[in-house]
Parts: C-alpha cells; sequence; structure tokens
C-alpha cells in the first residue's frame, strides 16, 4: 500500500460589491546582482502545465515538492491529505493530545480516493489551477479519464468529480466494516444508491453521488464502481453529534470549487471576502469556520450541530457563497502617535548619542542577523528626527547606506541577492543549494521574517534621502514584491507568499525536505514584515499598496491575539485551545499545522518563547500586546525576570511590551538591563516607554540619569574616596579625594573613571570584593546607577547585581547592599 510521506520538521453596505483588488506593484524582470540561480529542488510534474512563479509557503506546497512529491499536507481542514501517484488520500484526525506542552493532532489517513483505470505513475496527477487558498488536483489517465478534485479549506467535504472512470475507494483506516449498517466481508456484495453510510475504522463516512444512483462493489478494503462514472462525488466525515449526518444531507448538493479574495476599505477599517465559486443552486455552500473567522465575520448565518476539533480548535458551518470579514487597520506608521514624555528625553538623548557614535557598518553575512541589525540603525534615525536631532539622522543613515551597499556586489561576496526561477522568487544565493543557508532562506522559509527588517531599513533611508531611493528604488521594490505582492499580473512572484488566508496567518516553512509540517514560531517577526512592507508603501506614497500592506499586518495581528497569545482565566468557550492546561502556559511558541505549543526549536526558557513573539517591539505593535495576555504572561514570567541566568535581551523585549499597560514599572525593571540583543538598543527601549500610554499619568523615567562630569566622592563619615595605581579598590579613608568623571552609559546609569590612573571602576559580580579602578574599559561590570535623593546626597547602584554600594569598617566600598543599607555620598565638583 503507498504511504503519504510523514516529514516533520462593519458592513460596509455598498463597497462590499466593489472588486478592490489591487494590481500589482511592478512587473519588470528582476535584475539583481546575483543574477538568476535555480533551486536544487525544483518542483515537481505536478506543475506540468504551468511556469512559475509557484506559491512556495502555502498549505499545500507538499503535493509538489520533491523530491517525491507526496508529503502529508495538512489541509484541507479539517482533512489532512496527500496527493499520492495511487489517489488522494485524506482524513481527519480522531485523536487530539495534550502532552503538557503542546496539543497534537496527530494525522491520520481515513480514506484514499481514486479510480481503477489509475495508471499510478508520478505523472499522472497535477493540478489545473489554485488561488489564495485551493488547488485543484486532477489524476488522469492517457485516455482522459479520470477525476479532478478541488481542495477548498473550510469543506466539510472531500469533492471528486468524475470523469468516464471507475470509482475505486480504499480504506485506509483497517478494513470496512459496514454499509449502510450491512457487516461486509472479503467477498464482494453490491450495494445500490446515492448515498452510502461507510464505516471502517475512522468512524462513518457519508458518500454522496451527484450524478444518480451509482452501484458500489464493497469488499472489506474497497468500493469499487460497476461501472465508469461522470460527475461529482463527495464523502464526509459524520461526527458523534446525532444531527450531523442530516446537516451534511441537506447541503451535499452544492460544492466549492475555488475561492477568490477580495477586499475594501473604508478609512481605517477593512473587509477582507472570500467569495467561493461553487456548483450547485438548490442549497447554500455549507463552509466550515475557526475560531478568528468567527471573531471577524460579518452577520454569519451559523449551522449548528456539526463540528470538527482541529489544531486551531473547532470548525463550525457557516451557511453562504460569500463571507465577509472585518479588520481594524493599524493607524500607526513611523513614529509613536505621542511625543516622549519629558521625564525620559534626557536619557533618551544620552543614550542615543552614545550609540549613535558607537555604531559601525553592517557588513551582510546573511539577511537574517544583517537585517535585524539594519532595522535597529533605522529606529535610531526615526527616534533621532523624533528628538528634533536631524545631525544624527544624517550619520545613521549614512552608514546604512554603506551597509547596504554591500548588496549591490553580486556574486563574488559569500551571500549575495539572486532571482531564483524553479519557483519564483529573490533568495540568498548560495541558499538556493543548501538549506542550512541563512534558516533556508534559498527554499522559501522566512522571507517574510527576512524581508520585513530589509523593507524597514531601505524605508527609513529613502525618507531621508530621496536619491537614494531613486537608485535603489527597483532593487528595494524586488523585496517588497516578493513577500507583498498583491496581484496575480505579477509575472515573477507569487502573491502574498507567505500568507494562508484562511488560516488567519502566514508560514515560515518553504519547500525544505519535501515541504512537509507548515510552521511559524515567530508571529512577532511575521507582524514585523509586513510593518516592512508598509513603511515600503509609505515611500511609494501609494494608498492601494499602504492598504494591501496593512490587511497583510491586521490579519497577522489577529492571528497573533487568536492562536498565539493564551488566556488562562479566559471564559471563551470559543477558545481554539479548550486544554486549560495548554492555555496555563500563556503563549505559544510554534504554531504548526498539526500541533501547537509552548517550546521552540532553539530555546525552552518562558522567556525567549514570550519575546520570540513579541520582537521587535515597535511604535505599530500598539494594542497587539493585549492587557489580559501581558497580565497572565507577567505572572507565568515572573520568576525568569529576576532570574540572573536568564539573558537581558529577552527581559529587554518583554519589559517593552508590558509597558504597555505599566509603563513605570517597565522602566524601573529595565534600570538594570545592560544587553539589548539583535533587534534591540537602550535608546528604542527608553524612547518606547517614554511614548505609551501611560494610564497613571506619573513620571515614566523616575530614576534621573546619572550626573555627568567629574567629582571627588565624600563619605557621611567625612572622608574621601581614592584610589591610587598601588591600590586600586575604592577606599573612603582620604581628606582630599580623587577626582572620578562619571559618563553616561547605556544601561540606565553610567561608568565612573578614575582620572588619576585612567581606569574604569569596576564592581564583583557577587559584591564581596570592593569596588576597584582597575578596567580600561567600561562595560556591563563598570555600570553604576548614580541616584539623587532629596537631600542632595547620592547612592550607587552596581548594574551588574542590582546591589549598592555600601561603607565597610575600612572605608572600603563593596556593592553588597540592599537599598535601605546603602550609603549616602556627597559629590563635589572638581
Ligand atoms: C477482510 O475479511 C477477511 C475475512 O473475510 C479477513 O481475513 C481480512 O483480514 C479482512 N481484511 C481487513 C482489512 O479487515
Ligand atoms: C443508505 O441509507 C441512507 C439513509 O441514511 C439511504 O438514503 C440510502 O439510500 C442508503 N443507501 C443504500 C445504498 O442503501
Ligand atoms: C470602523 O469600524 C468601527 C467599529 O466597527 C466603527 O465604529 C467605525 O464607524 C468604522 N469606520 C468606518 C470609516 O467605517
Amino acid at each position: 500500500m503507498s504511504r503519504c510521506s510523514r516529514r516533520v520538521a462593519v458592513p460596509l453596505l455598498c463597497s462590499w460589491f466593489v472588486a478592490a483588488a489591487i494590481g500589482p506593484i511592478d512587473t519588470s524582470a528582476p535584475s539583481l546582482p546575483g543574477g538568476n540561480v535555480a533551486n536544487t529542488a525544483p518542483p515537481g510534474p505536478f506543475f506540468q502545465d504551468f511556469r512559475p512563479p509557484f506559491p512556495t509557503t502555502g498549505w499545500w506546497v507538499g503535493y509538489a515538492a520533491p523530491p517525491s512529491q507526496n508529503s502529508l499536507v495538512a489541509g484541507p481542514f479539517p482533512y489532512m491529505s496527500c496527493a499520492l501517484d495511487t489517489g488522494l488520500q485524506f482524513g481527519i484526525s480522531n485523536q487530539r493530545t495534550f502532552d503538557g506542552t503542546s496539543i497534537i493532532q496527530e494525522p491520520q489517513m481515513d480514506w484514499q480516493a481514486s479510480y481503477l483505470e489509475n495508471p499510478n505513475t508520478h505523472a499522472s496527477h497535477k493540478t489545473t489551477g489554485w488561488d489564495s487558498q485551493s488547488v485543484t488536483i486532477k489524476y488522469f489517465a492517457s485516455s482522459g479519464v479520470g477525476f479532478t478534485t478541488y481542495l477548498v479549506p473550510g469543506s466539510p467535504y472531500i469533492t471528486l468529480n468524475y470523469d468516464s472512470a471507475t470509482i475505486l475507494l480504499t480504506s485506509e483506516a483497517g478494513g470496512i466494516q459496514t454499509i449502510n449498517g450491512t457487516t461486509v466481508t472479503a467477498s464482494p456484495a453490491s450495494f445500490t444508491g446515492t448515498k452510502f453510510v461507510v464505516a471502517n475504522g475512522a468512524g462513518k463516512y457519508a458518500i454522496y453521488s451527484l450524478a444518480g444512483p451509482i452501484t458500489l462493489s464493497a469488499t472489506n478494503t474497497t468500493l469499487t464502481g460497476t461501472t465508469t462514472f461522470n460527475g461529482p462525488l463527495r464523502l464526509a466525515r459524520i461526527t458523534d453529534e446525532t444531527t450531523s449526518e442530516g446537516i451534511l444531507d441537506q447541503y451535499a448538493s452544492t460544492y466549492p470549487t475555488s475561492v477568490s479574495l477580495d477586499y475594501s476599505f473604508a478609512g481605517d477599517n477593512a473587509t477582507l471576502s472570500f467569495a467561493w465559486n461553487v456548483i450547485g443552486t438548490t442549497t447554500p455552500l455549507l463552509h466550515l469556520s475557526w475560531p478568528h473567522h468567527r471573531k471577524r465575520l460579518v452577520s454569519p448565518q451559523y449551522v449548528s450541530g456539526l463540528s470538527y476539533l482541529t489544531t486551531k480548535g473547532y470548525m463550525k458551518p457557516v451557511l453562504g457563497n460569500t463571507w465577509h470579514l472585518n479588520y481594524a487597520l493599524p493607524t500607526i506608521n513611523w513614529q509613536p502617535p505621542r511625543a516622549p514624555q519629558a521625564s525620559c528625553t534626557q536619557q533618551i538623548l544620552e543614550a542615543l548619542e552614545y550609540e549613535i557614535a558607537n555604531l559601525a557598518v553592517a557588513v551582510p553575512g546573511d539577511f537574517y542577523y544583517w537585517g535585524k541589525e539594519f532595522q535597529t540603525m533605522a529606529r535610531l534615525a526615526l527616534i533621532a528626527d523624533n528628538m528634533g536631532r536631524p545631525d544624527l539622522v544624517s550619520s545613521v543613515v549614512s552608514l546604512m547606506e554603506q551597509s547596504f551597499a554591500y548588496w549591490h556586489n553580486g556574486a563574488p561576496q559569500a551571500t549575495y541577492v539572486a532571482y531564483e526561477t524553479g519557483w519564483g522568487g529573490v533568495v540568498d544565493g548560495p541558499g538556493a543549494a543548501n538549506a542550512n543557508i541563512d534558516f533556508g532562506n534559498g527554499f522559501y522559509n522566512d522571507h517574510h521574517f527576512h524581508y520585513g527588517y530589509m523593507l524597514h531599513g531601505a524605508a527609513v533611508i529613502a525618507k531621508y534621502d530621496s536619491a537614494w531611493w531613486n537608485a535603489n528604488r527597483q532593487f528595494i521594490t524586488t523585496f517588497a514584491r516578493d513577500i507583498g505582492n498583491p496581484s496575480t499580473a505579477d509575472p515573477y512572484f507569487t502573491v502574498a507568499r507567505c500568507k494562508d488566508w484562511f488560516a488567519g496567518h502566514s508560514w515560515a516553512s518553504g519547500i525544505a525536505n519535501g515541504a512537509g509540517t507548515r510552521d511559524q514560531e515567530s508571529i512577532g517577526e511575521a507582524i514585523n514584515g509586513y510593518y516592512g512592507l508598509l513603511l515600503f508603501a509609505e515611500v511609494l506614497g501609494d494608498q492601494d499598496v499602504i492598504n494591501w500592506a496593512r490587511l497583510l499586518w491586521a490579519t497577522e495581528a489577529d492571528g497573533a491575539q487568536t492562536y498565539w497569545h493564551l488566556y488562562p482565566n479566559s471564559a471563551d468557550p470559543d477558545t481554539p485551545y479548550p486544554e486549560a492546561g495548554l492555555r496555563a502556559l500563556t503563549t505559544i511558541g510554534n504554531v504548526m499545522d498539526f500541533q501547537a505549543g509552548a517550546w521552540l526549536f532553539w530555546g525552552m526558557q518562558r522567556s525567549e518563547i514570550a519575546a520570540i513573539q513579541m520582537l521587535p517591539v515597535t511604535p505599530i505593535n500598539e494594542g497587539l500586546y493585549d492587557t489580559a495576555w501581558l497580565t497572565g504572561s507577567w505572572s507565568y514570567l515572573a520568576n525568569e525576570l529576576v532570574d540572573p541566568n536568564v539573558g537581558d535581551e529577552w527581559k529587554a523585549v518583554i519589559y517593552m511590551a508590558y509597558s504597555e499597560i505599566d509603563p513605570q514599572t517597565a522602566f524601573q525593571l529595565s534600570t538594570t538591563i545592560a544587553d539589548w540583543g539583535g533587534t534591540n538598543s537602550q535608546t528604542l527601549l527608553l524612547h518606547h516607554l517614554a511614548t505609551r500610554k501611560n494610564p497613571s499619568g506619573q513620571n515614566i523615567c523616575t530614576l534621573p540619569p546619572n550626573p555627568i562630569g567629574t567629582f571627588t566622592i565624600r563619605a557621611s563619615s567625612g572622608n574621601f574616596v581614592s584610589s591610587t595605581a598601588a591600590r586600586t579598590n575604592l577606599v573612603a579613608d582620604s581628606t582630599t579625594g580623587t577626582p572620578f568623571t562619571f559618563v553616561g552609559m547605556p544601561g540606565g546609569g553610567g561608568s565612573i573613571l578614575n582620572t588619576a590612573t585612567l581606569q574604569y571602576v569596576t564592581a564583583d559580580p557577587n559584591g564581596v570584593y570592593p569596588l576597584s579602578a582597575a578596567r580600561w574599559w567600561a562595560l556591563a561590570w563598570e555600570n553604576f546607577n548614580v541616584v539623587k535623593h532629596a537631600d542632595g546626597t547620592y547612592v550607587f547602584q552596581a548594574t551588574v547585581n542590582g546591589a549598592y554600594v555600601t561603607v565597610g569598617s575600612s572605608g572600603e566600598l563593596v556593592n553588597n547592599g540592599a537599598v535601605a543599607q546603602a550609603a549616602r555620598f556627597t559629590l563635589d565638583p572638581h
């Protein structure tokens, strides 16, 4: 028996009727520095009647990807399926388990649909067309006989349209037990009718002929036609609900063959429309919805009494050929919608100056890490603009232009940009032959993550340098087309490569490894991908492309809130995850097509799982991190946020997201951060906190910046602090004292330099040894918060361990105290 290959790795009234689908962003042939390359895994004969571009990331790409175009794909839900040479296998998972980390719906095949004349060769099935959600497959013999199947996500029926072919249905879940209650055996028995209720190990299926009575010869393994058949046969799983068979009977005569996607915009609202093309007029189309649809459907007509449990929760029927789904669009583009709070201004400026002075030209080694650095620089330029510092804007933009120029060098470089001709898309050239390069970019993994960062950075350069934009516009547009092409009229790029319109979010998986299981484990970067597209569209100045990018963003953000954010206390009966134990984990790390769970391919800390779904935290994400989710996550993460073994780069992201509901607490906690990771920086963090809604109205940056200048330090004993080359420890035992220079540093504090020895004061991370002026560099151990009190004295807090400096019995300064034990010092200008 053939086997599937399992590869795991507001009503707008009249505007509804206005076709709003927009044209291509561009149609010219990509002309890239790396020329053309061909992926080593070109599409199989599935696409024999077509030329690229082909979808690379959708739910059904496993039907077409090598080595054998027979991967098990999750879809068309509620079914999972695979297109074998011997026929189309499909089934609905009966088994949903929660293993403490994930819910898993183990794929299963219930039936194989085929025809007796099937030559069973690799090239004897192919697609005859596809659209934004569905794909049609034709199984054919040389005589022309065969069948066509329309794989339309959401249909409770599998439809097989036979063309002069003999029906052959094979049970894949144990033997066939009964037909209409009659036991069947190895000896053939004949059944005639237009409906058959067939039971095997998977449960009961209803089989309907829409072309009059047929006779099936049944054994306990197969159902075979006794003559050739012309017309539609439909199969549907009958569920345990007593009403399910009657509902399936009632609506079986109308079937969908494809679906068109449409959208219209009214101000900041969008209506996304799915219009199924159907055959049959006597009853309306019965089609299944997921929880995210039910949040957005306008005037849905639900049918109760039939439901299927899938990884995204229960699918439930809606009547009608057309659905309208309403989404609120983001209204924020470059900058946050309010000015930074005054309490933070000085600190933002200090951090900004420091970070820009320390920037270097980023040389691309890949798309992903380079892109993160490029976008971080872009955000610094935007903040410099927001803070009224055009001088700093131009120095960042100049560095970004130097960095971007590397992409024009082409193939002599280890990393270069090329157009991939097998499937059609822009790739990291060397990656077209190696899925391990750049996270599989050359195999179409992660394009929306990678190109979102690039588009974001490029749009910011373009905003400030129109000559650069004019020179680079065509090149940059190629990346926008790769992830955000709106139109089938673009001959080089598939439409919205990563977006699964029916699933309500994107997939990150491309064609590697037979294009098996789909996944997405950093929804934050997917959302950011469409933010990059939006900023590109703003530079383009094209309102259609702006709205299209906003729709891609809004659907992804809604997907995050529905399927990645978990709500432990939710009483919502329509949650995708009825398992309270899963929801207690607060964040899904990876949504896959057959499972979803609180885990990552690369890390297991709670903070990592949460932060990778949040980052990069940018102004447009206001509202994305909803209060219920943040509140639940905050207590779930509490232990890790005080654990020194958990990376500051994750804590920084979580504090930024948390500032949506409490910027003061976020600020207090972030003063000990010394590492910001790849998509972040001290300036970005401070500016984000300073521009939040601030529900309490209190000051946000409550810790004033360190004093800046050269001072002597006097202890409450009256003695001054000294440190010499011979005795580097800081001891309050002198009558004159050593002059120290205080400079602001990112990290919520600053460094302290001994002006006599030119050594920085360093703190012991364990708070055992005295402070010592013994380092010629200033990094995390050399960072202190120097905080002024109302009486004019100061306390020193070492960032490295969060402890306060006390004065020991011999006058030595040690970072070993709680805040109540902090010694008070006077700073006298030198
Ligand atoms: C079919 O029935 C025969 C006996 O009639 C039995 O030996 C065989 O195992 C059955 N096959 C399946 C797949 O149940
Ligand atoms: C099977 O039972 C259904 C009623 O559930 C009936 O409509 C149909 O004609 C029967 N089919 C056959 C082949 O007996
Ligand atoms: C957008 O939708 C909101 C909420 O449904 C509604 O209050 C508002 O009037 C709509 N705006 C437009 C321009 O349709």
